[in-house]
């Protein structure tokens, strides 16, 4: 099993914040938001990582990690050029995958809880793709998951009556034949290679399963929810 960071993108709805670093390079807590994101891969026992990131911010994602050692893992890093979806960023991990199944993680969400316990169970029956869903208040906002009793049957795109309120969040797990998959999906109307298309591939295929994380998580790509992602890993530093 290996895990793929995804830290490119433009990083407008945090502009100017952006104009001259890297979103994932921003402080969240007290280190750099993609600090988070390598150290979850790490306590998960994925010692290959593959982290993807734009041109411009290439040379200043690489000082700040480095070749992985001080999170005691491997690095390696991929160039995506333009920031033409999730899914683009992803295809760029084929190589890197060596045939194994991938954990991926945007490098703008934050868990508080470790993702271990969800890659340790893909680990071991690695087949079809796993996604993970949580309750939200604003699914609207989300992809999100229209469930039966055992299965999620489609991922809408921030739908104005979403079926349910579970989004489908940063962190998808796939087997080998996401590769497969990515180049038979076509770019949305916004232009992007979707990732949702990606998973609602897999769900068409009935191989698509989900775990639900209850622990705290934002994203950190709008003000709101950057301040709140700070609020997250302040929350255990700062004492009343
Ligand atoms: P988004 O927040 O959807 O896009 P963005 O980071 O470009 O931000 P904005 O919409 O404010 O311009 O991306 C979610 C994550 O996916 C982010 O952590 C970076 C990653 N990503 C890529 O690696 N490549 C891409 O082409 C895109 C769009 C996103």
């Amino acid at each position: 099993m290996r895990g793929i960071i995804l830290a490119g993108g433009k990083g407008t709805r945090l502009f100017p914040l952006t104009k001259v670093t890297n979103k994932h390079l921003l402080p969240v807590g007290k280190e750099p938001m993609i600090f988070h994101c390598v150290r979850q891969m790490a306590g998960a026992g994925l010692t290959e990582v593959l982290v993807v990131t734009s041109t411009e911010h290439m040379g200043e994602i690489v000082s700040a990690l480095g070749s992985g050692r001080e999170f005691g893992i491997n690095l390696t890093y991929r160039v995506q050029e333009t920031a033409d979806g999730i899914a683009d960023a992803l295809a760029l991990g084929e190589t890197f995958s060596g045939g194994e199944p991938i954990a991926v993680l945007l490098g703008d969400n934050i868990f508080a809880q470790p993702l271990a316990p969800f890659i340790q169970r893909f680990r071991e029956a690695p087949d079809g793709a796993r996604i993970l869903l949580k309750r939200v208040a604003d699914p609207e906002r989300y992809g999100v998951a229209a469930l039966d009793e055992q299965q999620v049957i489609a991922i809408e795109e921030k739908p104005r009556a979403p079926k349910s309120d579970y989004a489908v969040i940063g962190f998808y797990q796939y087997d080998q034949s996401v590769w497969d998959i990515i180049r038979t999906i076509k770019p949305s109307p916004r232009g992007e290679l979707e990732i949702t298309s990606v998973n609602n591939a897999y769900i068409s295929q009935n191989r698509l399963s989900y775990d639900v994380y209850e622990g705290a998580w934002t994203d950190a790509g709008t003000f709101e929810s950057y301040y709140q992602a700070n609020q997250m890993m302040f929350g255990n530093l700062i004492k009343p």
